[in-house]
């Protein structure tokens, strides 16, 4: 399933045929970056690296996964004009995170735009998972994800998405709305994770 989702991928960015590559970080992020005091922060499928970029900007420090050489290659380039101590970009499979182990444990910021929609089943669970588990306490997850449609297997039902990452994060908020770029239903969730103390609830 992961080597066909590589080789789509693989195809678009070579062909040029990224209409989520907008170049423009989501104002939900940017929103977020406003609020929230500098840290560390991991992008899960970060493309050509736009969002790294306003992290950057912010004084972040930030780390990038994804699985096409071609989109590391053009977040390379974009991002060469930060201190290379600043952030790092890795092409790997977010599938195996734990085969990375140069990524930290206690990440304040994970953010995924329209990448870990696409895992379905124990791949989900396992991606919640890594992600929790790379977050620090009170750490926050953002999401970006479809939901799921009768002509596409890519795509999380919103009562999914709490049940599966709300086994370690609180839903904070879910923000519902239409893509026009893939003409799909989506949403924005912002999660946290739990402080030991905390059992359930924001
Ligand atoms: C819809 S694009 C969004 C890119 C970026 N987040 C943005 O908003 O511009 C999804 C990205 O996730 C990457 N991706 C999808 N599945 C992945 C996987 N299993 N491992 C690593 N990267 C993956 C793709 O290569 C692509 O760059």
């Amino acid at each position: 399933m992961t080597e066909d989702r590589y080789a789509t991928f693989s195809e678009r960015y070579a062909s040029g045929d990224m209409p989520w590559d907008s170049g423009i970080t989501p104002p939900e992020i940017l929103e977020l970056l406003a609020a929230l005091p500098a840290g560390c922060a991991l992008d899960l499928g970060c493309g050509t690296g736009t969002v790294i970029g306003d992290l950057l900007r912010h004084g972040w420090r930030a780390d990038g996964v994804d699985f096409v050489p071609r989109a590391i290659d053009i977040a390379r380039a974009k991002l060469s004009d930060f201190p290379p101590e600043s952030h790092r970009l890795f092409r790997h499979d977010v599938t195996g995170l734990d085969e990375l182990p140069e990524l930290r444990r206690n990440y304040n910021l994970i953010i995924d735009i329209g990448c870990g929609h696409t895992l379905g089943g124990d791949a989900m669970t396992e991606y919640a998972f890594a992600i929790a588990g790379r977050l620090a306490p009170g750490g926050i997850f953002m999401l970006y994800a479809s939901h799921p449609r009768p002509e596409s297997s890519v795509g999380w039902a919103p009562r999914q998405v709490a049940d599966v990452f709300g086994a370690q994060l609180n839903l904070l908020w879910e923000q519902r709305g239409d893509d026009q770029a893939i003409g799909a239903p989506v949403s924005w969730y912002k999660l946290r994770k739990r402080r030991k103390e905390q059992r359930g609830g924001a």
